[in-house]
Formats: C-alpha cells, sequence, structure tokens
C-alpha cells in the first residue's frame, strides 16, 4: 500500500463493526486443527496476520476452507499434525510464530518457521527456554531470532512453569504443548495476562482451571490429553481494532459513534478504564456473552480529554493499545505517564521509541524511559506535518493516521500495508465516518 496521509476532517458519526479479534482468531483455527471433527468459526479476522496461521496448519494437514464468510477447520486430532514438506511463513505475527512453537514442541515432527524483517527481529527465546523444558528442540539465528528449525516431541513432559513476563504468547505456547503431554501442566504467570486460550481449550472441552493467588500471580492447571472435539465459534470484533475508531471520535470534534459486537474480556479491555480516568464519554451497552468471552456495544462521544497516569499493573490489559493511547495523550490538556511499559521495546517495533520520536515531530513534548512514556499535552492541536515510518507496524500505522485527524496539519506514514495484518478496510470505514485519509 503506498504512503496515505491523513488530516481533519468532518466529525465521526455513525455505528460501525470491526474485524474480528485476532487473538481470538488464531486460536480457534490452531485449536480447531488439534480438535476431532469439524470447528466453524463465523468472524474470523481475514488479516493477513490470521491468514498466515491458516496457511501454516493447512501445511501441517489441517483441512480449512472459507464458505460463504463461514469458516471450516477439519481439525487432525491432539498430536494428528504432519510434518510440513516446506517452510511455515508467519509473515509478520508474533502470535502465529509463538503459539505455533507450543503447537509443535509436542509434534514428532520438525518445521522450520520464519517471518517478515519485523518478526525475525523479535525475541523467540522466551518461549523456546520453557518449551525446551518439555522436550522440544531449536535451531535458531543467533540471539534466538527467527528462523528457527523446532523438533517436537511425541512424548512430551508435562511442565510445571513460572514466567518471568506476563506474555499470554508465552503461556499459550506452553498449554498448547501441554496439550499432548501425559499429565498436569502448570503455568503461573506473574500478573494475569489474556485469557483467550484457557477460554477457548475449555469450550472445547479441555479440563482447564485457574487460580488466583494472593500475591496478585495466576496460576494456570491443563490435564493432558483432553478429548476436545470440534466447536462453532463466533469471533467478536477485535477491541485492539475498536481502539483506532474509539480514539479517533474522542479527539475529533462533534463525533459520536457506536461500535458495535466488541469483545470487552476485562484483560483485554484496560484502554477503555484508561481512556474514561481521562475523561473521555464512553458508554457500555448492551453486555453478553459467548463462548465465555463478554460482548458490548461500545458508544463513544467527542470529549475534553486530560492527561493521567497509567500504572504498570493495567499494562499486559492493554499492551496492544499504548501506540493510539499515546495520540489520546498528545490530544490532551496535560501530563501523561505510562508506566512499566518496557513490553512495548519488542513488539511489532520498538514503539517506545515509535511514539516517542513520531510525538515529537509531530510537536507534542514526549520522554521515554527505558519502561516509561510520558506524553505533554497542551489541550491545543498537535502541530503535526510530518511523514511517519511505519515500521512494518500497523498499529503505529494506524495510531499516526488517527492523530492527523485532530492536528494542524496534515499526517502522513511513509507505509499504510502492515494496516493488513489486523485491520483490512481500515481506510475505507474511517473515511466512511468523516474522516480524511487518503493515497499521499
Ligand atoms: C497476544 C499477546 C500479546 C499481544 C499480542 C497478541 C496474544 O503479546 O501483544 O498482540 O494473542 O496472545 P505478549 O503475550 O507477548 O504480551
Amino acid at each position: 500500500m503506498p504512503s496515505i496521509r491523513s488530516h481533519t476532517g468532518a466529525s465521526l458519526s455513525g455505528a460501525i463493526t470491526v474485524p474480528g479479534d485476532k487473538s481470538i482468531s488464531h486460536r480457534a483455527l490452531m485449536i480447531g486443527a488439534l480438535a476431532v471433527g469439524e470447528t466453524t468459526i463465523c468472524g474470523l479476522l481475514e488479516g493477513e496476520d490470521v491468514l498466515a496461521t491458516a496457511a501454516a496448519m493447512r501445511q501441517l494437514g489441517a483441512e480449512i476452507e472459507s464458505r460463504e464468510n463461514v469458516w471450516h477447520v477439519y481439525g487432525r486430532g491432539i498430536g494428528g499434525l504432519i510434518e510440513p514438506s516446506g517452510v511455515l511463513d508467519l509473515g509478520n505475527s508474533g502470535t502465529a510464530a509463538r503459539l505455533l512453537m507450543g503447537v509443535l514442541a509436542a509434534h514428532d515432527i520438525s518445521a522450520t518457521l520464519t517471518g517478515d524483517d519485523s518478526l525475525s527481529s523479535r525475541p523467540m527465546e522466551r518461549v523456546m527456554a520453557p518449551l525446551r523444558e518439555i522436550g522440544a528442540q531449536f535451531v535458531a539465528r543467533s540471539g534466538g531470532k527467527l528462523p528457527v528449525t523446532i523438533t517436537g516431541s511425541g512424548t512430551a513432559l508435562p511442565g510445571d512453569q513460572t514466567l518471568k513476563v506476563a506474555s499470554a504468547q508465552v503461556k499459550s505456547a506452553i498449554l498448547l504443548a501441554g496439550l499432548n503431554a501425559q499429565g498436569n501442566t502448570i503455568v503461573t504467570e506473574p500478573q494475569p495476562s489474556r485469557d483467550h486460550t484457557e477460554k477457548m481449550l475449555s469450550f472445547f472441552g479441555a479440563d482447564i482451571t485457574t487460580q488466583e493467588n494472593s500475591d496478585g500471580s495466576r496460576q494456570i492447571t491443563l490435564v493432558g490429553q483432553p478429548e476436545i472435539t470440534g466447536q462453532d465459534i463466533v469471533v467478536p470484533g477485535d477491541i485492539s481494532s475498536a481502539a483506532f475508531p474509539i480514539v479517533a471520535a474522542l479527539i475529533t470534534p462533534g463525533s459520536d459513534l457506536m461500535i458495535e459486537n466488541i469483545g470487552i474480556n476485562p484483560l483485554r479491555a484496560g484502554l477503555l478504564q484508561s481512556l474514561q480516568e481521562m475523561g473521555a464519554e464512553i458508554g457500555i451497552l448492551n453486555e453478553r456473552e459467548n463462548a465465555g468471552e463478554p460482548i458490548a456495544d461500545i458508544h463513544v462521544r467527542a470529549s475534553a480529554l486530560t492527561g493521567a497516569t497509567i500504572p504498570a499493573s493495567r499494562a499486559p490489559s492493554m499492551i496492544d493499545e499504548y501506540p493510539i493511547l499515546s495520540v489520546a495523550a498528545a490530544a490532551a490538556e496535560g501530563t501523561s505517564v505510562f508506566e512499566g511499559v518496557g513490553e512495548l521495546r519488542v513488539k511489532e517495533s520498538d514503539r517506545l521509541e515509535a511514539m516517542a520520536a513520531g510525538l515529537k515531530g509531530c510537536g507534542v513534548e514526549t520522554e521515554a524511559t527505558e519502561d516509561t512514556l510520558t506524553i505533554h499535552g497542551t489541550g491545543a492541536a498537535p502541530k503535526g506535518g510530518c511523514t511517519i515510518a511505519s515500521r512494518l507496524d500497523h498499529r503505529i500505522a494506524m495510531s499516526y493516521l488517527v492523530l492527523g485527524l485532530a492536528s494542524e496539519n496534515p499526517i502522513a506514514v511513509d507505509d499504510g500495508g502492515p494496516i493488513e495484518t489486523s485491520f483490512p478496510g481500515f481506510i475505507e470505514l474511517m473515511n466512511g465516518l468523516g474522516a480524511n485519509m487518503e493515497p499521499a
């Protein structure tokens, strides 16, 4: 996709939906491929990241097809995947790569995983180390980077592992490996991270329990080799995608927007609380539940935002939303401090650096340390008038396009292509609401 520029346009109004939840979509394809029988998936995110997972699962022997907007996965059963004849290319997707390593760790096969320049610079040791404990072997590029060849174990050992970082990807990889281990797999995470894997495994029939400890950590126990059978899954809209129109509406005067059918799992919804603390008028309506996942419609009106301090304890529940929260902070009046956000340095790009440098370029006073970001909003429109490198990072590209809607001068991003990984149709959807985004 070419370079894209956004500038102030009309207020944003209407009722919309956004594409399906990326985390849930990856898990539905992988767990469906490991179940016995047919799984149907409605609302699957048809973005590049999830399509990479679908392609990889097909290479591993699962039959997967899309008919009339419903995806059908014919599973091979736990331990039933076959060795792929080619390399598995996971594109830009860290979730695809790390969760798949977990799946493969407990299969008696070898596979080589690769990805784009962004994914190939991201740390994989955090997932390889616990998977070695259960019997998998890896050959990786130096520094534990992709491409990685994994040789799994058909006799995987059930592990009892304590994670150093609250990472849903690492936790999920261990649990997915534990599906094919004899005995209980136990994972303890220092803070709760998104629990879509636990919820979905339980929905498919696995015996999985979570215990909250008094120090705030969580212990998850999965009984190995369960009988999991195909299910019908409905994927809710992705709150991490809804975040962009939500903040766009908040910072564009006169806006009034309804975003329907969004997953509001409390371990994902930290952004809503943070924005409300900044003075955002956000209503959560029609709360309901599907397959254990809470869903709601979100009503948002343009609001006068003020700066806020967001504590480290909230980071896991909004880890992907800091780039767009930075945009809200840049348009707010007063200082915002995001504490304990060092993990942002190892996402699709170094997001701490991308937001600090880009916001400064847009005329917003910003400081970053190793794990904090401080943004001084003045309440006036940021100057803008710059071109931002999207760094193969969809959320960086979309965040700056949203900021351009409320800046004095247009903001361009050099490459809109990465948006396709998570939010196909983003530009058209935003322009349909009244935004002004166009090829630069
Ligand atoms: C994800 C977990 C998070 C998140 C990523 C999706 C998942 O990563 O940033 O976009 O689906 O499990 P970490 O687990 O590395 O924090």
